[in-house]
């Protein structure tokens, strides 16, 4: 429960008092009895729900009294005819008018009391409550200050969905737009940006060009944040390539066009696999490495030796002096010992090479099965006409293939065919593109090539942005960890089952944490123990630098995200003890 944060001196909590409560009653009863029951009935009301605050039945009730004043001020002497009605059933009592049956007198009472005695109950009700959370000072097991937590995370709830109705993008094209509505509270201040009464999540200029990652459970707005993202970076010129690599959702691709044309209404946009994509450019080198990328290949045994013959195989194949293959038939026709030797006629260290490959013709025959069998698999969606280079906005969806395995491996081929693009084939400063990687953790052996990416495009303009279910779908604990430590331009929290391991990558800041005495008998704590029981103690301890409501008690919804900048300074701040203990 995130209950009243301490930004001012730590209080004592008390209760209300009993003699107090009385003695309200008692002069409540003596004014009218109808002003007591509506301060029971405010009172009651206001403490079961957590819509309303209290000073809003306040200002109603005090509405409703000032309505009342005007009318009679209007029609008579104002707050002195009222206070006449007021005391009129005692002064019919007093001049000897029967009191009626028992029907008519309490309502005789009503209706002369109700005007003054309903709005003054409310507000003494109204201001009870206050006077009750006022006195429990923060402390988690009061009820009042439960209630007041919520009250305020409704409040909150509304006012963003409000703004968020209202919301307009700034005009000034020099302006970055947003990525959200700020919720009150947290510490993202090189986030926030205060437009009127409406605070904005603004991504900084400088880390818009590094890598980000949005984590989150299945339906939490991921790929809605993701597309967001894409509208930014479309704002801001940048080209992107957009990989869904989970292709479950036919609609995607539809929606990341939308996102991007609403900023760039003229944009071409290349779609891979409807479009077939050409994976052939950039020199022979280049090809044989994208063409090793696609293949999952084992790290010791005899499968090294065998990744080292392939190794060989492809790039004799690849890179002949007469030029490298530019369509997959062309490159299965090389994978054949006599058609190798016709093109490396001449050349006796290539020769020597072949010699080797042919005293085991089980290697060539492998590569050639598998890569026939891939590109089979793909069915010339990979010897097309366009290129990364060729469009403003690519979006590569997982093709839906029937080897789970050849689909994966043609994300890996695309994945490397960027990393290509991005470093050889565009200008490295000036043309910057946005990659964003949605739901990457679904293709298998990509976190490696994925972190490759983020790590080597960073300084030509390619951030990386990567949208993954769980910290746990961006690979083992190593990867994890070189992953997270990659990302200087944010982490986007929607809602997640363990999100605490990531919020302490934000760092931390020491907050004083505040500790009640609840039982004046208690023996006072041990020296050096953590949790003092002796009065008015107030430990300190280190708190994760959160920005936005971290410990709130409602599950994140699909809009809501928190979003940490790692590496923040950690703060120190000191506090006095309170006062006074608790009783
Ligand atoms: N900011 C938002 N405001 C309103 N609704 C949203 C927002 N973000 C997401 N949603 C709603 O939540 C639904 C799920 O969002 P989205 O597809 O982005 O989730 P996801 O995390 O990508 O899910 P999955 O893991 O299944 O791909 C969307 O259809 C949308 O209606
Ligand atoms: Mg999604």
């Amino acid at each position: 429960m995130n209950v009243a944060p301490s930004s001012t001196y730590p209080r004592a909590a008390r209760r209300t008092s009993c003699l107090g409560t009385f003695l309200l009653v008692l002069v409540l009863w003596s004014f009218s009895v109808v002003a007591l029951a509506a301060y029971l009935v405010v009172r009651s009301a206001i403490v079961r729900q957590v819509r309303v605050g209290w000073w809003a039945v306040f200002l109603a009730a005090a509405a409703l009294l000032g309505l009342e004043v005007a009318i009679f001020e209007a029609t008579g002497d104002g707050l002195v005819d009222l206070l006449r009605l007021h005391v009129h059933p005692w002064w019919l009592l007093l001049h000897g008018y029967g009191i009626g049956s028992l029907v008519t007198w309490p309502l005789t009472i009503f209706a002369c009391q109700a005007p003054l005695g309903m709005p003054v109950g409310a507000m003494v009700g109204a201001l009870s409550v206050a006077r009750g959370e006022r006195l429990a000072a923060g402390a988690e097991w009061s009820p009042y200050s439960q209630r007041q937590a919520l009250v305020a995370e409704v409040h909150a709830v509304r006012s963003v969905a409000r703004a968020t109705r209202r919301h307009h993008e700034p005009t000034n094209p020099g302006k970055p737009p947003a990525l959200g509505i700020a919720y009150p509270g947290g510490d993202l201040y090189p986030w926030l940006r205060k437009r009127g009464r409406v605070t904005e999540v603004v991504i900084p200029e400088r880390e818009q060009r590094l890598a980000m990652a949005v984590l989150g459970i299945p339906s939490s707005g991921k790929t809605v944040t993701l597309l967001r993202r894409v509208w930014i970076a479309a704002r801001s010129g940048m080209r992107v390539v957009f990989v869904d690599c989970k292709g479950t959702d036919p609609g995607l691709a539809w929606q990341v066009t939308c996102a991007y044309r609403l900023a760039n209404p003229g944009a071409t946009v290349g779609f891979w696999p409807t479009q077939a994509l050409d994976c052939w450019r950039g020199d022979g080198m280049a090809i044989a490495n994208r063409l090793l990328a696609v293949e999952d290949w084992a790290a010791e045994g005899d499968g090294l030796y065998y990744r080292r013959m392939a190794t060989l195989a492809l790039q004799l194949a690849c890179t002949p002096p007469s030029g490298p293959p530019r369509n997959s038939q062309d490159f299965l026709r090389r994978l054949d010992h006599k058609k190798l030797q016709q093109l490396w006629r001449g050349d006796p260290t290539a020769q020597a090479d072949l010699e080797q490959l042919a005293a085991d013709p089980t290697v060539l025959a492998g590569v050639r099965g598998r890569y026939s069998a891939f590109f089979r698999a793909l069915a010339g969606t990979a010897d097309g006409r366009w290129s990364l280079e060729d469009v403003d906005l690519a979006v590569l969806t997982i093709p839906t293939i029937a080897s789970r395995t050849d689909a994966d491996a043609a994300v890996r081929l695309v994945l490397e065919d960027l990393g290509h693009f991005a470093t050889r084939r565009k200008p490295r400063v000036g043309d910057d593109v946005l990659l964003v990687l949605d739901e990457f953790s679904a293709v298998q052996g990509s976190t490696d090539q994925a972190i490759h990416l983020a790590e080597r495009l960073r300084d030509v303009g390619v951030p990386v942005v990567f949208g993954a279910q769980s910290p746990e779908g961006l690979g083992d604990e190593r990867q994890q960890w070189r992953l997270l430590h990659t990302i200087g331009g944010g982490l986007v929290l929607h809602q997640l089952a363990d999100p605490d391991r990531l919020i302490e990558l934000a760092g931390t800041v020491r907050v004083p944490e505040q500790a009640w005495q609840l039982d004046p008998w208690a023996r006072p704590a041990r020296p050096g123990s953590t949790w003092s029981t002796g009065p008015g103690s107030t430990p300190t301890r280190s708190a994760s630098c959160i920005p936005a409501r971290p410990s709130s008690s409602r599950p994140a919804g699909p809009s809501d995200c928190q979003s940490c900048r790692p590496r923040c300074r950690p703060r120190r701040r000191r506090r006095p003890a309170p006062c006074a203990p608790p009783r």
